[in-house]
């Protein structure tokens, strides 16, 4: 069993073994002995020798965290816990068995991670985190019904090439230097001959905004600020999130979409329309019903002539959790320049929480009739391995 708080020795330097451990939040503990400057600065003050500046430094590497790869859960759901900037996703086909390739997989995966890779060219790896989720046909192969089984239906608004629907396999590959997730998945492409691509897609995110607590959240090419509400405690995530038991247990169902948006439209309405049909102000990020960006929306509230302050049709009103029947999804979506839009990635425990949200927000969603879903999937992210447990072992069994 993988437990969730692990010790996975890193890095050698200056003959000290440096301890790295990773926990739910995503936080790495010394983190300033695993950077490049850190490494430096143990050296000098070991060694007595050069000053750190003389030392060549990698500042995006300098800059950011290491993600462990190891643990439970995989990284790149809920860890790092600061969303990197930039991902790189693709969708392929498989040609024979997983067990082979998702092990050969997570091997690529600790070494891109631990810098020790030629494809990355020498270049840091930074805060490089690589998610991978199998697609139902290969997890009805060993589980009948359940978590991962069940492909996303068809919803309105979708202009779907049949290649772009579904798949095998998803790679969601996110970093802080963007030069990262092309060389990373270029080498994880490059060690596993048996995937053919579906379709890939880049995105980006911008500076985040404080919402409440550590939690933060960017503006998408709306300028609205885009994931506000989100499961953060490790009890939230427990319920919402994780998958708790059974043969998929640690697994989460990943949902990805790409949504194209018509902003030159949206931007044609007054910022007050684009506020009713979000259902938070877009500047502050308060909801339309008050109080400030880190609070939830109430949808009770009236105005004194009794309309409801955050319109029937608001998007926040329609993907609300509570109406919809559901726990509140992960949400870690990116913005996409080519096509204009969102790359909508969340993670929950069961299908239906984006399926139930879905269909409501197909009832009447303002927001929804700016935007055509042009790619889909529904996929097991795969529970967390190290160097004992290969990727998809407890599901696929090992070689
Ligand atoms: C172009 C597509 C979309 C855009 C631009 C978008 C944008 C936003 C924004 C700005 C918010 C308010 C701030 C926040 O709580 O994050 C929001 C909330 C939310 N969105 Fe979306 N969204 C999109 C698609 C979707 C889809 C496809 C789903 C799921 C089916 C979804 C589910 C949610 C949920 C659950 C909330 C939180 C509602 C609440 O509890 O207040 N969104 N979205």
């Amino acid at each position: 069993m993988i437990g969730a708080t692990e010790a996975v020795p890193s890095v050698e330097d200056a003959g000290a073994i440096i301890i790295v451990v990773a926990n739910e939040a995503g936080g790495i503990s010394r983190r300033s002995l695993l950077t490049s400057g850190g490494i430096a600065a143990l050296g000098t003050a070991l060694a007595g020798c050069a000053p750190a500046e003389q030392v060549p430094r990698d500042p995006v590497a300098d800059a950011v965290r290491p993600v462990v790869p190891t643990g439970e859960h995989q990284a790149g759901i809920a860890r790092p816990a600061a969303v990197q900037p930039h991902l790189l996703l693709g969708v392929y086909d498989l040609d024979g068995g997983p067990v082979g390739v998702l092990a050969r997989l997570g091997d690529s995966i600790l070494a891109l991670t631990s810098g020790d890779h030629p494809a990355l060219a020498g270049i840091a790896p930074g805060d490089l985190s690589v998610t991978v989720g199998v697609g139902p046909r290969l997890v009805q192969q060993v589980v009948a019904e359940g978590p991962g089984t069940e492909p996303l239906p068809a919803f309105p608004r979708e202009d779907i090439d049949e290649r772009h629907r579904g798949g095998d396999l998803v790679i969601q590959v996110c970093a802080s230097d963007p030069l990262v997730p092309p060389l990373a998945l270029a080498g994880l492409l490059a060690d596993t001959s048996a995937l053919t691509e579906r379709w890939r897609q880049r995105g980006a995110r911008g500076p985040s905004v404080a919402v409440r607590g550590d939690h933060t959240a960017p503006r998408n090419v709306l300028g609205f600020v885009d994931g506000i509400a989100a499961p953060i405690s490790v009890d939230e995530r427990a319920e919402s999130v994780w998958i708790g038991q059974g043969a998929v247990a640690g697994a989460s169902i990943m949902v990805v979409r790409r949504m194209e948006i018509d902003l030159a439209a949206f931007q044609r309405l007054p910022v007050e329309a684009q506020e009713s049909a979000i259902g938070r102000e877009r500047a502050s990020s308060a909801p339309l019903s008050g109080g400030a960006i880190g609070d939830d929306v109430d949808l009770q509230a009236k105005s004194p002539d009794g309309k409801y302050l955050i319109p029937a049709d608001a998007h926040v009103r329609r993907a609300h959790p509570r109406p919809a029947g559901v726990p509140l999804m992960l949400r870690r979506s990116y913005s996409m320049d080519d096509p204009l839009g969102l790359l909508f990635v969340s993670f929950q425990a069961e299908l239906r929480t984006f399926t139930q949200t879905m269909e409501r927000m197909s009832e009447s969603d303002a927001l929804l009739d700016f935007t055509l879903t042009t790619a889909t999937g529904a996929f097991l992210a795969l529970p967390g391995f190290d160097a004992q447990h290969p990727l998809g072992s407890t599901i696929f069994g090992a070689a």
